[in-house]
């Protein structure tokens, strides 16, 4: 996949400001409604996504004692995969917005005494650490922010140079006869998810990142898999 050097941006080092704009903050708000609704019933589709969820965040090759940020984590459906190639050494930080999941997640974490995992109530677009991550991932969940650049632009600062992202999200079909079906599917996604029609995910990744690399689709490609990454040491190795 061609790089879009073009218009890839470099973020500072500073955190971002709070984006002072009514659409912003209503969609925030709205998420935070619609995900505390779900918060309680996210286990009924937890395991639908788990295959291409997992099978991206092994393509980040992650080694024992990484840090790795996990963007929008809902109840914390990828902690295990990621733990468990972490190990203890490691260091799992979770960001999510609605205080439902954050809850869910928390518990799952007492539940089964990970101490070497976070979790933080915060807008992801915004959100700032102390340290950097090596590797961030981001499944389901960019495409429901308000601003999915802006989010993907923060995730870059926070990881190391040539630190990956690995992402997995939704869209209308690309091409086919399902495409017909477009309508009714964003329809249902804005109802269920509050997805937000302003974002491309991908296009967003590839702005933001030296490279976005398509390495997966599903469901006639309405699911999809990407890993981004910006050049740097990691390369070399
Ligand atoms: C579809 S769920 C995905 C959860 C999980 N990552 C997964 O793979 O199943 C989307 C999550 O993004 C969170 N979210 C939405 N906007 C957010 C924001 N601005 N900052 C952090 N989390 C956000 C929601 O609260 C919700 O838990």
């Amino acid at each position: 996949m061609e790089p879009d050097s073009q218009s890839a941006r470099v973020p500072s080092e500073a955190p971002p400001d709070v984006p002072n704009d009514r659409r912003y903050a209503a969609h925030l708000e709205r998420n935070r409604r619609v995900w505390d609704r779900w918060s309680d019933w996210y286990g009924m589709s937890e395991r639908d996504f788990e295959p291409i969820r997992e099978a991206t965040i092994d393509r980040l090759e992650l080694e024992e004692g990484d840090r790795v940020l996990d963007v929008g984590c809902g109840p914390g459906v990828n902690f295990e995969h990621i733990r468990h190639k972490i190990g203890t050494e490691g260091r799992l930080a979770g960001v999510d917005y609605s205080p439902g999941m954050v809850e869910n997640a928390r518990e799952r974490v007492d539940r089964h005494g990970w101490a070497n995992v976070e979790v933080r109530r915060a807008d992801a677009t915004t959100v700032d650490f102390d340290e950097r991550f090596d590797a961030a991932v981001a499944t389901l969940s960019l495409g429901v922010m308000p601003d999915a650049r802006r989010t993907l632009e923060n995730v870059r600062r926070l990881l190391v140079p040539g630190g990956p992202l690995a992402l997995v999200d939704v869209r209308p079909a690309p091409s086919g006869p399902v495409r017909l079906l477009n309508p009714v599917i964003w329809r249902f996604f804005r109802w269920y998810a509050n997805w937000n029609p302003d974002n491309d995910v991908l296009e967003s990744g590839r702005a933001v990142f030296e490279e976005c690399e398509l390495v997966e689709t599903a469901v006639a490609g309405t699911a999809y898999a990407a890993v981004c990454r910006t050049a740097g040491p990691r390369d070399a190795e």
